[in-house]
């Protein structure tokens, strides 16, 4: 096929994605297993906070078992044919991130996405996955959302699937839930759905102007991961259902503001879907609390700005940070005011970033994707 003489698909490839931050969050699942949300929601994907990875399938196992009939995520169905028991090879993965060797729970969750990748390819062998962050992993804001992203395109490239954006979307969901929405620059939406197929991201048409300004607070680990943190949220707490029900019409309302370019609207919102992100987890038994008493400082001088007239809204995910919602103009200001006010604290502006980008084994030539890259496609083919 085409993409053979362009070297593209033989086995290795590599893929650069960035993170996001989410707007109106995703906060529990409807299914567990295919990673479907409680949810709809809204996410601003980042520059400066990226992940790269190359996947290399290893061994003579490439081909030796039939393509797999359909139904698995990330792939067009275009072969017939007896479909595939995945993850014979999954046990001789290998995993290094920033340099270090992994094992255990990050290498199983990365395994699960490459097996649903061999299966749909027909491949058989291990696979070789190595991984760089632009912010060092445990740094407090190294995320699963650009590091999955990036894993779904390398690992479809090297298997020689071409997958749409839309493909890659829902395979990066297997891995973790807000991944899904990194495949996309700038603002991006991530359609809840009811099964695989419905439960996938797509960029959000704007013309806004933003930026997150990032209070980081703490790089110690999370003690509760997000995935254990939304079980015992959905299981415990009686706020749950309520932030359920208020986040659809916060989604609306989100969307409203942004169709109508107002930052006023989508900051108020924002702020309001995060803290009774936040309320409904505090209120879990036993509960969940990320912050820290510089989280409540960092909370304040933002409102203390906004009451002076900078346009600033908080949001905060599954850690102590407080990630600033502001416009692209504003920013550098905003974060001067904040450096002074809060001078323990490291404070960090971030422009809107662009979707993912899959690369060839050289990884020099580009793989094009299906679909669009979001807001800030124009700006990826310079
Ligand atoms: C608070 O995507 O990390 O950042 O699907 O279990 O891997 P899993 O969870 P993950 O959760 C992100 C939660 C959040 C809000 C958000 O990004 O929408």
């Amino acid at each position: 096929g085409k993409h053979e003489e362009s070297g593209l698909g033989r086995g290795r490839a590599s893929a650069l994605a960035n993170a996001n931050i989410a707007l109106i969050k995703y906060w529990g699942k409807a299914d567990e297993a295919l990673i479907i949300p409680r949810t709809s929601s809204l996410s601003l994907t980042l520059d400066g906070l990226s992940t790269e990875t190359t996947v290399e399938f290893v061994g003579n196992g490439r081909g030796a078992m039939p393509p797999a009939q359909r139904d698995l995520p990330g792939v067009p169905d275009r072969t017939s044919g007896p479909r595939v028991a995945a993850s014979a090879s999954s046990g001789r993965d290998s995993l290094t991130i920033d340099g270090v060797q992994q094992s255990g729970k990050v290498l199983d969750r990365v395994s699960k996405v490459l097996d649903l990748v061999r299966a749909q390819a027909g491949i058989n062998a291990p696979a070789h996955v190595s991984s760089t962050n632009t912010v060092p992993y445990g740094a407090g804001l190294a995320s699963s959302s650009s590091a999955f992203a990036a894993l779904a395109g390398a690992a479809a490239q090297a298997a020689g699937l071409r997958p749409s954006r839309r493909e890659l979307s829902r395979l990066a969901r297997r891995g973790s839930g807000s991944a899904c929405r990194s495949v996309y620059g700038g603002l991006v939406k991530w359609n809840a759905g009811h099964d695989d197929a419905s439960s996938y991201a797509e960029p959000v048409d704007n013309s806004m102007d933003l930026a997150i300004v990032v209070i980081l607070i703490s790089n110690r680990e999370k003690h509760v991961s997000s995935r254990d943190a939304m079980v015992r949220t959905i299981a415990t707490s009686p706020l749950y259902e309520s932030w359920v029900q208020q986040s659809g019409k916060d989604l609306d309302e989100a969307l409203a503001a942004i169709s109508t370019g107002d930052l006023e609207r989508l900051g108020a919102v924002v702020e309001a879907n995060a803290m009774g992100m936040h309320a409904a987890m505090i209120a879990s038994r036993p509960p969940t609390l990320y912050w820290l008493p510089e989280t409540i400082r960092a909370l304040g001088a933002v409102e203390e700005l906004r009451g002076q007239g900078l346009p600033a809204w908080s949001t905060m995910d599954a850690g102590p940070n407080v990630k600033v919602l502001t416009s692209g103009r504003d920013a550098e200001r905003l974060a001067d005011e904040l450096r002074s006010m809060l001078p323990a604290c490291r404070v960090q502006v971030h422009r809107p970033g662009a979707g993912l980008r899959v690369f060839d084994e050289s990884g020099v030539r580009e793989a094009e994707l299906v679909g669009q890259a979001g807001s800030l496609a124009p700006l990826l083919s310079r």
